[in-house]
C-alpha cells in the first residue's frame, strides 16, 4: 500500500489535462456550439446525446445521464477504480503521481523519499545561502552580482546562493540517497557520484508552496555551459514552474499582472528595479499549464521577448500556447523588446520608467496574433486570403467558447473577407438549434433552485456574485438551499480552478450525486448571458422563498401566534418588502 495521492495534484491534473482531448481520444468528438458531441459511450443510441463541455471541463448525457469530470470519464469508461483511474489520467498527461507520506507508516520508499528530497533541497538552499556569505570563495560571487548590479538585499529576497567549486561539498553534508533523488548529484556509471553545481551562482526555484524544488546555477565568467539546471525529479517539472513566482506570490498575492521573461537575470534585474512581478520560465517555451498556473493568481499576463528572429519565434510559440487558455477575463499582451536586448540590459541602459512605458504599449495578444499571421500575406488576392483563413482558423478553434472567441473570429472574418467564419458559427447555431430540439431536450421547467446551482456548478466563479447581489442565504428556506450553501461553501473553501475540480472536491460525499446531475444540466442560456442569466434566476429564487415564507409566517401568526424568533424573520421580511 502506499500513501495517498495528493489533492493538490488531482486539482492541478484536472487543469492541466483536457477532457475534450481525453475522450476524444477514446470516442471521437464532433464539435457542435461550444460543446463536443458523440453517440454516448455509456448506453445505446442512435443519434448523439452525450456532450462534453471544454469550459466546464465535464461530460454529461441528455439520454442515460451519466456525468462527470475527466477522473469520473475513466471510471466509467474503462471500469476502473479512483486510484486506477487518476493514474492513467497523469499517464495521459505525461506525468507521474506522487504520494504523500502516511504518518507513522514506515518503510515506503516512494513516500518517504519525497518528503526527504523537499527536505534535502530546503537544507542545501540554505548550505549554498551561506557559503555566498560565508567565506573567500563565495565572495568572488558576491563580486560578481555586484557587477551585475544586484544589491544584497536582493540576493537576500531570492535566497541566491553560491556552489563551492568541489566534487563533494554536498555529499560530505547531506544523504547521498536524498541527495541523487533531488538531482542534486551527477551517477556515474561506475556508481560514483559527485556533486551536479560546482563554482556557479546558484538561483533557488520554489514552487507556488514555497518549497524549494529546484535550482539553477550561472557560471561566474564566460564558459559554457552558462546555466545548468536541476534535471527532472519526483518534485520537479522545468514545465511546470515559473521562476520567481514564489517571491512574487510573497509579495503580492493578487498582481494586478504579471511579466513572463526569459531568463532568470532578468527577474532578478526588474525586482532590482523594483520591479517585482516577474517570472521567468525555466529555460523551455512557456506550457499551457505554466500559463494556467499563472491565470490564477492574475487577470493579465505579459510576455516579454528579445525583439530578435530567435525572441519572435518564442514570442509566436508562446501566443500559440496561450490560446486555449483565453477564457473571457484573462488578458494577454506581447511586449517585443529591441533587438538583442533582454530586460535586465534593457533596465540599465534605460531606466524603470521606461521599462514600465513598455510593459503599458504592450500589444494585445489579438493583434499580435493578426498582425504576425497576416506578416507577408497578400491580402489584395484571393490565395492570399485563403491562405490566411488556413493558417488562422486551426489556432483560434484552439480559443475556449466565449467573446473573446467570437471577436476573434469577427475579425478574421473581416480580414479574410470571407464569410467562412459566420458559416461556421450559423452551422453552429443550426445544429444546436437541431440538438436541442430532438427527444433528448432536457425538460423546459427547471427549477429556479436547480438553475441557480447548476449555473453555479458550471461556473463557480459566480459564488463572489452572491454577496455582490446583496443575497443572504441565511434565513431563506427552499427546497435545495441545503446544497446551495453547500457548494458555496466549497468554492470559498477550495477556490476550484473550473467545474471539474468542483466536482471532484464532492466525490465519496452525500452530495455527488446530485452535483453531478446539476453540473451537467444544459441550461439553454445564452452564450455570454449566464451570468445575468445566473443573478436574474438567485434574485427570483430569494424573492419567492422569501414571498412563501412571509406566507406561512402571516398563517402561523393568525393561527397560533408565533415564537420570538419567527416573529423577527416575519418583521425582516416585511421590512424588506417595502
Ligand atoms: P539567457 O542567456 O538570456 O540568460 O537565457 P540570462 O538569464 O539573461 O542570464 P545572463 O544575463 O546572461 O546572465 C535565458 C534562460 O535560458 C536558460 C536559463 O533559464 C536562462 O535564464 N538557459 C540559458 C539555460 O538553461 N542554459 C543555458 O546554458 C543558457
Ligand atoms: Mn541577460
Amino acid at each position: 500500500m502506499s500513501g495517498r495521492i495528493p489533492r493538490q495534484f488531482i486539482d492541478d491534473l484536472l487543469v492541466r489535462v483536457d477532457i475534450v482531448d481525453l475522450i476524444d481520444s477514446r470516442v471521437p468528438l464532433k464539435k457542435s456550439g461550444s460543446n463536443f458531441t458523440a453517440r454516448c459511450p455509456f448506453h445505446t443510441e442512435k443519434t448523439p446525446s452525450f456532450s462534453v463541455n471544454r469550459g466546464r471541463q465535464i461530460y454529461h448525457c441528455f439520454g442515460c445521464g451519466a456525468s462527470g469530470n475527466a477522473i469520473g470519464f475513466l471510471m466509467e469508461f474503462n471500469h476502473l477504480g479512483f486510484v486506477e483511474a487518476v493514474e492513467d489520467l497523469a499517464a495521459f498527461a505525461g506525468v507521474d503521481v506522487p504520494r504523500e507520506l502516511i504518518d507513522g507508516e514506515p518503510g515506503l520508499p516512494d513516500k518517504k523519499s519525497v518528503a526527504h528530497v523537499y527536505e534535502v533541497l530546503a537544507g542545501v538552499a540554505g548550505f549554498y545561502a551561506e557559503q555566498l556569505r560565508g567565506n573567500s570563495e563565495g565572495r568572488k560571487a558576491v563580486e560578481y552580482l555586484k557587477t551585475r548590479g544586484v544589491s544584497g538585499e536582493v540576493a537576500r529576497d531570492f535566497s541566491l546562493g553560491y556552489a563551492p567549486n568541489k566534487w563533494d561539498a554536498l555529499v560530505a553534508r547531506f544523504g547521498q540517497a536524498e541527495l541523487i533523488e533531488a538531482g542534486m548529484l551527477v551517477v556515474r556509471d561506475d556508481g560514483k557520484v559527485y556533486d551536479r553545481f560546482r563554482g556557479r551562482l546558484m538561483f533557488p526555484i520554489r514552487d507556488k508552496r514555497k518549497r524549494v524544488v529546484g535550482f539553477g546555477g550561472r557560471v561566474l565568467d564566460d564558459s559554457l555551459p552558462k546555466y545548468l539546471n536541476s534535471p527532472e525529479t519526483a518534485v520537479f517539472s522545468k514545465s511546470k514552474e515559473l521562476y520567481g513566482l514564489c517571491e512574487l506570490l510573497e509579495r503580492n498575492s493578487k498582481p494586478e499582472r504579471i511579466l513572463v521573461v526569459e531568463g532568470y537575470m532578468d527577474v532578478i534585474a526588474l525586482a532590482q528595479f523594483g520591479i517585482s512581478n516577474a517570472v521567468a520560465a525555466l529555460g523551455t517555451a512557456t506550457s499551457k499549464a505554466q500559463i494556467d498556473l499563472l491565470f490564477r493568481f492574475t487577470s493579465e499576463l505579459v510576455f516579454c521577448f528579445d525583439g530578435d528572429s530567435a525572441g519572435r519565434q518564442a514570442a509566436w510559440k508562446a501566443t500559440d500556447a496561450a490560446l486555449p487558455c483565453l477564457r473571457d477575463g484573462r488578458q494577454i499582451k506581447i511586449m517585443l523588446l529591441p533587438q538583442g536586448q533582454d530586460p535586465d540590459s534593457l533596465l540599465r541602459a534605460e531606466n524603470s520608467s521606461a521599462f514600465m512605458e513598455r510593459i503599458r504599449n504592450a500589444q494585445v495578444l489579438s493583434d499580435y496574433f493578426f498582425e504576425n499571421i497576416v506578416g507577408q500575406l497578400e491580402l489584395a488576392t484571393v490565395e492570399g486570403r485563403s491562405q490566411l483563413l488556413a493558417a488562422a482558423t486551426p489556432s483560434l478553434e484552439k480559443v475556449p467558447a466565449g467573446f473573446f472567441r467570437e471577436m476573434m473570429f469577427a475579425r478574421l472574418q473581416e480580414l479574410s473577407g470571407a464569410r467562412v467564419a459566420v458559416d461556421v458559427v450559423e452551422n453552429q447555431a443550426r445544429l444546436k438549434s437541431k440538438f436541442n430540439t430532438n427527444k433528448f431536450t432536457p425538460s423546459p421547467r427547471v427549477s429556479l433552485a436547480r438553475k441557480v446551482i447548476g449555473l453555479l456548478l458550471q461556473h463557480p466563479h459566480f459564488a463572489s456574485l452572491v454577496e455582490r447581489e446583496g443575497v443572504v442565504l441565511d434565513d431563506l428556506n427552499f427546497a435545495g438551499v441545503e446544497l446551495l450553501r453547500d457548494v458555496l461553501q466549497r468554492i470559498a473553501l477550495e477556490k476550484p480552478e473550473n467545474s471539474a475540480i468542483l466536482l471532484e472536491s464532492f466525490r465519496g460525499l452525500s452530495q455527488e450525486k446530485a452535483v453531478k446531475a446539476l453540473a451537467g444540466l444544459e441550461l439553454d442560456v445564452p452564450a455570454g448571458g449566464e451570468e445575468a442569466e445566473f443573478c436574474g434566476a438567485l434574485q427570483q429564487l430569494c424573492k419567492q422563498a422569501k414571498e412563501a415564507m412571509l406566507t406561512r409566517l402571516i398563517e402561523k401568526e393568525s393561527r397560533e401566534g408565533l415564537m420570538f424568533e419567527e416573529k423577527e424573520v416575519l418583521r425582516k421580511l416585511l421590512r424588506g418588502k417595502t
